[in-house]
């Protein structure tokens, strides 16, 4: 039954639930009355409106934060409301069966959305878990040698120096000049980083702090020409790039539903390639494992929310019917059109680089000597967009971090907020 009462059979939620989508079921309570239109060869405004008439959001909130979590579109919303109805209107093992088998069509789904195979993807809680699964997982010890870049997330980077300080081996830290010096600055310091005992290196695909885009490909060949394992960090990179993991060639990279693919909360990926799956130990060990490949040895968390794996399914599909070279495309036209408006403005000092091979959709800056959380709270309270507050000593400022639901007239808005603020104070 559906929240409104109407039956469906389980011969089609098996079938839906089998395919990765939940079209085929009666609308949930999230439904928007009009439909996402197809894509057209030249996306303009109109069609952008339309996305974001898929989100709650009411129109006068711009929230541009999407490297921190992003909203999830109706469709993703209402599978997870149905498959939730599901299993707690029939919480026996028989019905929940059925989700285990929808769990393996999102992992088909996110393994076709990186370009890799199934057996090379475990469902993780979030990139935070991945990227430990990793550091925790692999034999380092004595000797061994970590490379990390200096603005990994903590999950990518207090994790390993924790872990040596436990293990014994030795963590090598690249700085991350500002502004980006290029992608070949990165190929060399990490060439002249590597030693024989280099067993791991590990950085951010697009980073968070200031949007820097690394050349991962590039980066990952450099190491595996060494024998050096490659963990990237794709929490900024998954679901707004169109990524292809089999040109990339990581050995693992990880990435959350809740961040750029928009799906639901607590939901994400480790990829790790089939070649290196028998140097990773399991960290977490209980029942429910997955039904293929590493899956089966390492996504052993016990319960999880499968109406939530469900939804990250659907997400995927969501950004698959969009197209994912448009959705890249449009986030970064955001995010340039902010970088061309903040740069006319005096007093702010971007961190971000404006070159598209070297930046993506995050745009940091510090509006002159302006109090950074006075400014968040004011642009929320008077002007109604949300971003993201950098304080610290390091590259403080704002972080505006556009993707598909956000319009140029948010981004318009902002910048116009921030002139404003700048003459005026806040
Ligand atoms: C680069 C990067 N890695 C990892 C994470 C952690 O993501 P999560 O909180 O989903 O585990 C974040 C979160 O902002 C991030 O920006």
């Amino acid at each position: 039954m559906t929240h409104s009462g109407t039956p469906y059979s389980r011969r089609d939620f098996t079938r839906v639930l089998a395919l990765g989508s939940a079209a085929l079921l009666p609308p949930g309570p999230f439904a928007m009355p009009t439909a996402l239109p197809a894509t057209p060869r030249d996306p303009g405004e109109a069609f952008w409106l339309a996305v974001r008439g898929q989100f709650l959001m009411p129109p006068d909130l711009g929230v541009m934060n999407a490297a921190n979590l992003c909203p999830s579109p109706a469709p993703v919303l209402d599978a997870v409301y149905r498959a939730t109805r599901d299993m707690d209107g029939d919480p026996s093992f028989e019905n929940r069966a059925r989700l285990s088998d929808a769990k393996e069509a999102t992992r088909r789904a996110v393994a076709e959305f990186l370009r890799v195979t199934p057996e090379e993807i475990v469902l993780t809680r979030n990139t935070s878990e991945a990227n430990n699964m990793v550091s925790s997982g692999l034999d380092l010890r004595a000797g061994d040698e970590v490379i990390v870049l200096a603005d990994n997330h903590p999950s990518n980077l207090a994790a390993w120096t924790q872990k040596a300080a436990r293990f014994g081996y030795t963590v090598i830290t690249l700085p991350q000049p500002n502004p980006h010096p290029g992608g070949e600055h990165y190929v060399e310091a990490v060439r002249r980083a590597i030693t024989p005992r280099t067993k791991v290196l590990a950085f951010t695909h697009h980073t968070s702090t200031v949007g820097d885009v690394l050349p991962a490909r590039e980066l990952c060949r450099l190491a595996r020409e060494h024998g050096v394992l490659t963990m990237v960090d794709g929490a900024v990179t998954f679901g707004l790039v169109d990524l292809d993991l089999a040109d990339m060639q990581p050995d693992f990279f990880s990435g959350s539903a809740h961040k750029w693919p928009c799906g639901p909360k607590e939901v994400g990926v480790l990829y790790a390639h089939a070649g290196v799956h028998g140097r990773l130990h399991p960290t977490i060990v209980s029942a429910y494992a997955g039904a293929i490949g590493l899956s089966r040895t390492h996504e052993s968390f016990g319960q999880r929310d499968e109406p939530a794996i469900i939804g990250f399914g659907e997400a995927l599909a969501f950004q698959n019917r969009i197209g994912r070279k448009a959705i890249e495309d449009r986030s970064r036209a955001l995010a340039a059109a902010a970088i061309e408006g903040l740069r006319k403005l005096d007093g702010v000092q971007m961190w971000t680089h404006p070159d598209p091979a070297r930046s993506a959709a995050v745009v940091s800056f510090r509006p002159g000597t302006l109090d950074i959380a006075r400014l968040t709270a004011a642009l929320y309270r008077n002007d109604r967009i949300g971003c993201a507050p950098r304080g610290g000593s390091d590259r403080p400022g704002i972080r505006f971090s556009p993707h598909l639901y956000n319009t140029m007239a948010e981004v318009d808005r902002a910048v116009g907020a921030i002139a404003r603020y700048l003459r005026q104070g806040v």
